[in-house]
């Protein structure tokens, strides 16, 4: 497949694997790089140790990273640390990135900024980004609830199209197979940043139970709220939700955070306990609404070589008389 992205960053498949937190590391994002692709390791909330064995496990693969924006504020050195591994791609998200954009060029690594909404798009251009990532409300784990890919990722493009158009262009947000890839190249998009379906895959850090959980439910089986973070004792920036799989704790305490807070002790044990127990009816699995469409897991190579596979078919199909 041919796009501007895959041009630009030669690559097979317009496919970024999304820098998940924990879960992309470098097996993960190696193999996605290795398939054609581009992978990210995801640093998360930043440990230097971690990114760096992460980067070790990805066996000279050509892999990027990416950390959450806001956790700069408070330790701006991490991404001194990160860059050290010299990543290929840098993504930013959750915060303004302009504060940390000139490190990360001046690193050699092209920046990627992940946006929720318009309001972020200046920053992410002023900031010298060379690829904005469209993140819509379907997606796994954190964002926004306020846009969904079908209006924001044509809006985006239309925008970047007049003002800034060789900024590049990834849809994140519900991709999950061949279908979806060909829906947001035909929005205007350049390719896709992929998260969910490749947490679903065997090379993803993810618990074998957790990934097993997204298997037997449905898109409807996703809620987005705060409650995991007040379990985790993450303190996000007003706006952002994060969505995973329901389970007990979501049905007890989804819509009820503020009841949960004056128990919140016991119920921080409770959670603890089971995440060390592999118990995902209690503990979080970061899955987002492509649950529905997840029913295996194979390999990364497996599903971008899918996911090329049935885009292409789709967009000839398409492209035949109606
Ligand atoms: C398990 C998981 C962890 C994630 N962690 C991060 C993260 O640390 N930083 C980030 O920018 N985005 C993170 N995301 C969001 C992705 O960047 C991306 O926007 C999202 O996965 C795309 O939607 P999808 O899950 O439907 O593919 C995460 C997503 C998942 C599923």
């Amino acid at each position: 497949m041919k796009t501007r992205f895959t041009e630009r960053f030669q690559l097979k498949y317009p496919i970024v694997c999304a820098p998940m937190a924990m879960v992309a590391g470098g097996a993960l994002a190696g193999a996605v790089s290795r398939a054609g692709g581009l992978g990210l390791i995801g640093g998360g909330y930043g440990d230097p140790e971690w990114i760096a064995q992460e980067h070790a496990n990805a066996g000279g693969a050509p892999v990027g990273g990416g950390l959450i924006t806001w956790m700069l504020e408070k330790n701006p050195a991490i991404l001194d640390a990160a860059l050290t591994h010299r990543p290929r791609a840098f993504m930013l998200s959750f915060g303004d990135p302009r504060p940390h954009a000139a490190k990360v060029k001046a690193s050699g690594a092209a920046l990627l900024c992940q946006i929720q909404h318009l309001g972020q798009l200046d920053q992410a251009l002023e900031a010298g980004a060379e690829v904005i990532v469209a993140q819509s409300g379907e997606a796994g784990g954190h964002g926004m609830t306020n846009r969904s890919t079908l209006t924001f990722v044509p809006e985006v493009a239309d925008i970047l199209a007049k003002r800034s158009p060789d900024t590049l262009l990834l849809a994140a947000g519900g991709v999950a197979d061949g279908r979806g890839l060909a829906a947001v190249l035909a929005m205007g998009a350049d390719g896709a940043l992929v998260g969910s379906r490749l947490w679903a895959s065997r090379e993803s850090l993810a618990h074998e139970n957790s990934k097993a959980m997204a298997v037997r439910l449905t898109g409807d089986d996703t809620d987005r709220s705060i409650v995991f973070d007040i379990l985790r004792e993450k303190d996000w920036p007003p706006g952002y939700t994060f969505r995973a799989l329901k389970n007990k704790m979501t049905e007890r305490w989804s819509g009820r955070e503020d009841e949960l807070l004056a128990v919140v002790e016991e119920e921080r044990a409770t959670y603890h306990a089971a995440m060390a127990a592999g118990d995902y009816t209690i503990g979080h699995s970061t899955c987002g609404q492509v649950a529905g469409l997840i029913r295996d897991i194979p390999s990364a190579a497996e599903i971008l070589e899918q996911m090329g596979r049935q885009a292409a078919e789709v967009l000839a199909r398409l492209a035949g008389p109606i």
